[in-house]
């Protein structure tokens, strides 16, 4: 039985005595000893099974050694292989080591240790070598699967990175436009109502359409919808549908490429895209043109769209709130809005209360916008006072919380010596004529109804007469009151002439 446990090597010499010779040597030093007596039958036997070292004659009919070196360096180029040379011409030797050999020995071989010792040398070096192209092979393996790794990281990176600019872009653009997002202020029931709802819709991630009259905080309710949201970390892009002309809302919803219209001499990512994720602020809904709102609907329904002037189908997970201070059902039902659209944007509806109807958060948000202009102004606030609580309360705000803002700020520029005062418009129409009618049927008309009549009254009175106060056909004699009353009387309700 071999001993298949000791390295192969495989003797390859026409000389049999010779083969005889080492093959008992090395098989006493334990290794396995297989024998060929030409080249051919050596190749053959290497295309066989492999062997770990091969002593080759040079010298032999038939294929000769050379030829064999030529041939093994194809097919087996890690095989050790010891030459042994019996001319002892150097040439000879030289070339069979320029052609892979790793060492020679000369005939006659006459200290078997010297062969001994060649073989292991041979072994170990081929062990080596074996063993650092392992490691090669393994290094470059990891480096090729990192290589990979990077430009797939580098891709993406960059992709991130243009994504990021286009973002930024976008921010740049809304610094000016948006004001920093403060708490929303107010604790009369309504608004209660209204925070509770916000709370509730949040971390929902359904579709919201705020509505409310203009300067009611729509878009401070949507901006706390996102921010209770899952979706915080991620962006919330605004955008205004009333402000982008007809011809541009499929670029701004979904993005063009470069040449696709004149003007875009950019790739440009939509808003769809930045809101990735995200959430997108639709404000004003109702703009949307009718022939754009199938699109609209197509990315609603599948998350796809795709950009101005390109076949390739993107795909967005995006939470829509869309915002309106028109009556989006009557817009339906006038067929300016389609009604699949607006059932996919009214999953869930907020109604923002006009200010008027929350009357008591009105000294609060008072109070806030006056502390904010005051500080912006670097001057200390001056003191609400009740009667200007009041003045306040019974003014009906047509522009709501906005109007109230501008108030105080402009109620700050102008307070002086710490007393502030207001330049209200005038109560609407429709407070007169409320009081007209509560008048009529005999209704108890309270204080601040009064007062409101009293101020309408006096105004009538003044335009009338075109704001002269004395003589014939002037506001006192109309009124049946002496100058010097009416006009103290215009001074306390603080009437201007442009309020006219
Ligand atoms: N409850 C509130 N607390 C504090 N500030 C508020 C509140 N509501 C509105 N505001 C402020 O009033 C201003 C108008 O609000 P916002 O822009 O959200 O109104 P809007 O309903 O979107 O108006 P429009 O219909 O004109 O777009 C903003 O400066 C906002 O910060
Ligand atoms: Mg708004």
């Amino acid at each position: 039985m071999p001993d298949t446990k000791g390295p192969r090597i495989l003797v390859v010499d026409d000389n049999r005595q010779l083969r005889r010779l080492f093959a008992l040597y090395l098989e006493g030093e334990g290794y396995v000893i297989v024998e060929a007596d030409d080249g051919r039958t050596a190749l053959e036997h290497c295309a066989r099974e492999c062997c770990d070292l091969m002593l080759l004659d040079l010298r032999m009919p038939g294929l000769d050694g050379h030829e064999v070196l030529a041939r093994l360096r194809v097919n087996c180029p890690d095989l050790p292989v010891i030459v042994i040379s019996g001319t002892g011409d150097v040439a000879d030797v030289i070339a069979a080591l320029r052609a892979g050999a790793t060492d020679y020995l000369l005939k006659p071989v006459e200290d078997l240790a010297i062969l001994l010792h060649a073989v292991k040398r041979a072994l170990e070096r081929a062990d080596l070598l074996q063993e650092n192209r392992r490691h090669r092979e393994h290094l470059e393996q990891e480096v090729r699967e990192r290589t990979a790794e990077l430009t797939a990281a580098n891709r993406e990176l960059e992709e991130l990175r243009r994504h990021l600019e286009q973002e930024n872009e976008y921010l740049r653009e809304e610094v000016g436009a948006v004001a920093p997002v403060s708490g929303m202020i107010g604790g009369s029931s309504v608004m209660l109502r209204l925070l509770h709802e916000i709370e509730l819709v949040a971390p929902t991630g359904a579709n919201v359409l705020i509505s409310g009259e203009s300067g009611t905080g729509k878009e401070l309710v949507a901006r706390a919808i996102h921010e209770r949201s899952p979706r915080r970390e991620r962006p919330l892009i605004k955008v205004n549908c009333a402000s982008i002309p007809r011809e541009l809302f499929e670029s701004e919803f979904f993005g063009h490429i470069r040449g696709s219209f004149t003007g875009a001499v950019r790739d440009r990512v939509g808003r769809f895209q930045l809101a990735d994720r995200g959430t997108l602020f639709l404000d004003e809904v109702g703009e949307i043109p009718l022939e754009l709102q199938g699109k609209l609907l197509r990315v609603l329904q599948e998350g796809e769209f795709e950009r101005v002037g390109e076949d390739h189908t993107r795909r967005v997970e995006v939470r829509i709130i869309a915002a309106t201070n028109r009556n989006l059902l009557h817009e339906v039902e006038q067929g300016r809005f389609r009604r699949d659209l607006y059932f996919r944007l009214n999953v869930y509806p907020v109604a923002v209360p006009p200010l008027r109807e929350r009357l008591e958060d009105v000294p609060t948000l008072a109070g806030h916008f006056l502390s904010l202009a005051c500080r912006r102004l670097g001057v200390e606030p001056p003191p609400l006072r009740r009667k200007h609580v009041a003045q306040l309360q019974a003014y009906a705000w047509p522009g709501n919380v906005r109007e109230l803002q501008n108030t105080m700020e402009r109620a700050a520029i102008t307070s002086r010596r710490g007393e502030v005062s207001f330049d209200l418009g005038a109560p609407p129409v429709a407070t007169a004529a409320a009081l007209h009618e509560a008048a009529a049927a005999g209704d108890v008309l309270t204080e601040q109804q009064l007062r409101d009549f009293e101020r309408e009254n006096t105004l009538r009175a003044l335009t009338a007469a075109g704001w002269r106060i004395t003589g014939e056909g002037g506001a006192a004699e109309l009124m049946d009151l002496a100058p010097s009353t009416l006009s103290s009387r215009i001074k306390a309700l603080g009437l201007k002439r442009e309020e006219a």
